[in-house]
């Protein structure tokens, strides 16, 4: 059924196939139980899926534990030009420049806010947080804090995304002295709304070695909540001879993204998330015996199609 779909999906465009394929995930979902409780989940929707929450609702239903809304930034952005989403299907990839499009913390919130309550008991709901492209990188944490704020009595976690390759200059926020003061911020915003919210960072699957051990027992003396490894691989994508810069992910990444949560698991024992080429239950089962807490799935969803996440559930259950 789903090699059907996704051959008529793949007809068209891999912007206007995402929205066809969200109007078929409705359909669907309109014939799938809903679940009362969320018990020992470790699966989660990664962000960039449902950047302005026009799923929420019906995710549980797909087996889902946990869902990263985002990235949500604090003005309304468009994004770059199209064409900006292209997949490499034989390789099971997909390459994306979209540029953070969303419509912005207060309406993003305002949806949250209406879902918030119908969702099933224990299903934990992330918010990924980045910047608008005109904001200087010197008012960044200003930007963090302001995405943040609209979501402080909703959010289950915080996401710091500075791994994008889409916003220009982005992933220079991925060092100790510029990622500390956003995480600062953000946190101190949430401590003066009175709540506690755990809030992780995002980083790129580039990072490595002595950098990336400095950048993340920095990041956990300041007090973040885990890290959630990777976001895209940055490269460029040749469409008609024009070379457009931006971000692999899917079968490109399971290596590096795999490799990325062995490094890290030696410099610190914080929660880890693991995201990037997991498309199979084996991978995923790998991931989670490889001491990430949790897995997050974009590519794996678009090709296995929508099914893998009960597939894993299923393997994880008979691993006992
Ligand atoms: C079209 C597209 C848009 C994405 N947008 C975001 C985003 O807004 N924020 C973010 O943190 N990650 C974003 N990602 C990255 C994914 O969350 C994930 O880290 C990456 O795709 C690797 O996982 P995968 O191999 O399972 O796809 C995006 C990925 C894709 C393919």
């Amino acid at each position: 059924m789903w090699s059907l779909a996704r051959a008529l999906l793949f007809l068209f465009p891999a912007e206007e196939a995402h929205e066809v394929g969200k109007v078929l995930m409705r359909l669907l979902a309109a014939l799938l139980p809903a679940p009362r409780k969320i018990q020992n989940n470790p699966i989660g929707l990664a962000a960039g899926f449902d950047k302005n929450a026009d799923l929420l609702d019906i995710l549980p239903k797909f087996g889902f534990g946990h869902a990263e809304i985002g990235t949500v930034t604090p003005r309304p952005q468009g994004g770059n030009p199209r064409p900006r989403l292209f997949r490499n299907p034989n390789d099971r990839t997909i390459f994306n420049r979209m540029g953070f499009n969303n419509l912005g913390a207060g309406i993003i919130s305002e949806r949250v806010r209406r879902i918030r309550p119908r969702l099933p008991e224990g299903f934990k709901l992330g918010i990924n947080l980045g910047k608008n492209k005109d904001t200087p990188d010197t008012l960044a944490a200003e930007d963090y804090a302001a995405a943040a704020r609209p979501f402080l009595d909703l959010a289950d976690y915080f996401v710091i995304n500075v791994s994008s390759p889409n916003t220009p200059g982005l992933r220079a926020l991925q060092s100790p002295s510029a990622l500390l003061p956003i995480l600062k911020r953000v946190r101190s915003e949430i401590a003066d709304a009175g709540k506690s919210i755990p809030v992780w960072v995002k980083l790129a699957p580039e990072l490595t070695g002595t950098g990336l051990r400095e950048l993340i027992e920095a990041l956990d003396q300041g007090g973040v909540a885990g890290f959630i490894l990777t976001n895209t691989q940055g490269g460029v994508y040749i469409d008609e001879g024009q070379e457009l810069p931006g971000g692999w992910s899917g079968q490109n990444l399971t290596g590096l993204s795999r490799e990325r949560l062995n490094e890290v698991r030696t410099y610190t024992s914080l929660p880890l998330i693991s995201v990037g080429g997991i498309m199979t239950a084996d991978e995923a089962i790998e991931r989670l015996k490889s001491g990430a807490s949790e897995i997050q799935i974009y590519s794996g969803f678009v090709y296995e199609g929508p099914f893998l996440v009960r597939r894993i559930l299923k393997a994880l259950r008979n691993q006992g």
